[in-house]
């Protein structure tokens, strides 16, 4: 197995970065377009063998050091038994959602192996035929959450905090129970045999300071021991990480990965010696110019190079209008950047 990821994430790479992208399995590729035609979202999600198929579909494309699983943040809402759809055009729907803390009553209790054994399979499958490392997933417990009680999509997370700020108490019961569900997910996912895990606060920049730390960082630090214990390096990508960074120095994951409102030349210095660091080129970047797209590259990788804990990546997942001229030259960028 090629291993330059890991080894970034072992703060041992001493050649050009690694470079994966999130969502680097998705609708910006034709091949992922088409097998759209043929299946829904949760199909391809469901069914291991069409798993496998869209997580090496961008290997082949562009050869990144690093595959991710094919899959979603919300198949854990799923297990929970809250039901879940993907509605075109919209996003994802949580079909019961959670409103008040008697509604965490009806959430299934189950295991990961009952409901969620077709991950494992995947895994155990791609890990027969890889040559880059398995990067394994989940959503923070607050995310997940977020999604449980809005029922979908939600720009400001108004019931969420609506809720944790009238009723603390029953908000971290559903953590708990999420926590729990996440939990069980990740030991299948690493036994099925992941090389990492990453974890996703996509909604944390809804929350100030201080309920980051009171309802985020608790439940996330806990995923980022177990997996620890286990030998397996997480990253955690945290979105709104700006406003949290002397927070998030408390958290020890092998590797922070920065979304792109935070400037990563300044943050680098801040960060626990030893602490691997992605990110976190502006997704819509992509649109500009080939031209711009190199000199913006150069531009991010220039106070950074030679850092043996670095791993290219966007500041947050790719679009699915994003040209493949642009991945291409990302991709050719990042690989001859001098290092
Ligand atoms: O990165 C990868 O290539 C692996 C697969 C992956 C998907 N979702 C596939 C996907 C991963 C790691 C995720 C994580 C995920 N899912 C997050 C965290 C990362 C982030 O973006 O902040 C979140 C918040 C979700 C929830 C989710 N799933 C949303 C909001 C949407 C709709 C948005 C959209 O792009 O349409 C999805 C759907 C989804 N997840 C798609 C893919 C490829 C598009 C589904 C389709 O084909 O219609």
């Amino acid at each position: 197995m090629q291993k330059r990821f890991l080894n970034a994430l072992a703060y041992k790479n001493h050649s050009s970065p690694p470079i994966w992208l999130m969502r680097q399995a998705g609708r910006y590729l034709p091949e992922f377009r088409a097998l759209r035609q043929k299946y829904s979202f949760l199909e391809l999600c469901h069914q291991p063998e069409l798993a496998v198929e869209v997580t090496q579909q961008p290997l082949k494309r562009f050869g990144f050091d690093a595959a991710i699983l094919f899959s979603d943040i919300l198949v854990v809402a799923e297990a929970l038994g809250a039901g879940l759809h993907f509605k075109e055009g919209v996003g994802p729907v949580i079909v019961s959602s959670i409103r008040q803390a008697s509604d965490i009553e009806g959430l299934r209790h189950t295991s990961a192996a009952e409901t969620l054994g077709y991950v494992g399979e995947a895994i155990r499958c791609l890990k027969s035929c890889l040559e880059v490392p398995l990067i394994g997933f989940c959503g923070a417990p607050f995310t997940v959450a977020g999604y449980l009680v809005e029922g979908g999509h939600s720009d400001a997370l108004k019931r969420t905090k609506q809720w944790l700020f009238c009723e603390p108490a029953g908000f971290h019961r559903l953590l708990e129970r999420v926590t729990a569900m996440t939990l069980d997910y990740l030991k299948l996912q690493i036994a099925a045999g992941v090389d990492a895990i990453q974890i996703f606060d996509s909604w944390a920049m809804h929350l100030p300071p201080a309920q980051f730390r009171e309802f985020s960082m608790p439940y996330i630090d806990r995923l980022i021991r177990e997996v620890k214990s286990l030998g397996i390096p997480v990253i955690f990508f945290c979105r709104g990480a700006a406003a949290f960074l002397t927070t998030l120095r408390t958290l020890a994951p092998t590797g922070l990965s920065l979304d792109w409102g935070c400037d990563l030349a300044a943050v680098v210095p801040h960060l626990p010696h030893g602490m691997a660091i992605q990110g976190n080129l502006d997704p819509d970047l992509l649109y500009a110019p080939l031209k711009v797209v190199e000199s913006e590259i150069s531009r991010l990788l220039g106070p950074i190079k030679g850092h043996p804990g670095y791993i290219f990546n966007l500041g947050h997942g790719i679009k699915p209008d994003t040209p493949l001229d642009a991945v291409y030259t990302l991709v050719e960028t990042v690989r001859k950047a001098p290092w």
